[in-house]
């Protein structure tokens, strides 16, 4: 997918697409190459590449870092998403704008922000600015402090209204695609029927148009971390690991580097 319009496509012939993560540009080398759909600078590198507890630390100066270290993996082979980090779009419409323009100009096509309440005006805003807005509802971890931890979201029924109405408040402030992290599977059927923007899922069931997965966590390089919703393709952990012992069995026992490693 190379613009928003793709997406408008994609729902329309109900076609499944897929998002990963990516914070670097060796890893965006090999997606640009790759059949996923599109790449999401999350702020969930305070995560995977900081080793922060939560995403509270990604700062707008961090993600434009990384953001720009994608882009130039990615070259124009993919549409790029950069996350809005934690405060950073709450702070009022001028300092809000601000940190789009940086994460825009660091090579973002598109910005994904957390929420839907008090989000709307600045979601309108922002598009008619010339930023195309994903939104991520459910499961928000900007807000993990607030929801008392990384749990599902829309257990109850009010729950549930809630997130369907920020949904569809969300499209009409003109998003583009909505991502919803850690629902029910029917809740996320239900907000992807009603909805005419396409919805990505991360433990959202079945039933999203797209979905999404942090990449450390789909090559299984995030030993130990095994939510229910997590499926790996990879067994990075382990085959890096291996990787690294058969280079320094081989410098212990003279193995490598041979004449073949060495300049005359
Ligand atoms: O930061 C992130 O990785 C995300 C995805 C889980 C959607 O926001
Ligand atoms: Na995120």
């Amino acid at each position: 997918m190379k613009s928003i319009l793709d997406f408008h496509e994609k729902k329309i012939k109900k076609q499944k697409f897929t998002m990963v993560t990516c914070y670097d540009y060796t890893f965006a080398k090999i997606l640009a190459e790759s059949d996923v759909d599109c790449l999401l600078v999350g702020d969930s590198l305070a995560n995977t590449m900081l080793g922060h507890q939560t995403t509270l630390s990604a700062t707008v100066d961090i993600m434009a870092l990384y953001t720009g270290a994608v882009a130039r993996g990615a070259g124009d082979k993919k549409f790029i998403v950069g996350d809005m980090p934690f405060m950073s779009y709450r702070k009022g419409v001028t300092a809000s704008m601000t940190a789009a323009e940086v994460i825009m100009r660091a090579g973002a096509h598109a910005v994904k922000l957390e929420g839907g309440e008090g989000n709307y005006k600045l979601v309108k805003h922002m598009i008619g600015s010339g930023v195309p807005v994903m939104g991520h509802l459910g499961l928000t971890p900007q807000s993990v402090h607030q929801l008392g931890g990384f749990k599902v979201q829309g257990r109850d029924e009010k729950a549930q209204a809630r997130i369907k109405e920020e949904a569809l408040r969300l499209q009409d402030a003109g998003s583009f695609c909505i991502v919803l992290e850690c629902v029910p599977s029917h809740l996320a059927e239900e907000i992807t029927a009603a909805l005419d923007i396409p919805t990505i899922g991360i433990g959202a069931g079945p039933a999203t148009d797209g979905q999404v997965l942090v990449l450390q966590d789909m090559l299984g390089m995030n030993q130990g971390f095994k939510p229910k919703f997590l499926k790996t393709y990879y067994d990075g952990f382990n085959n890096l690991k291996e990787a690294f012992n058969t280079y320094h069995q081989e410098v212990i026992h003279s193995e490598f580097p041979t004449e073949k490693e060495s300049y005359s």
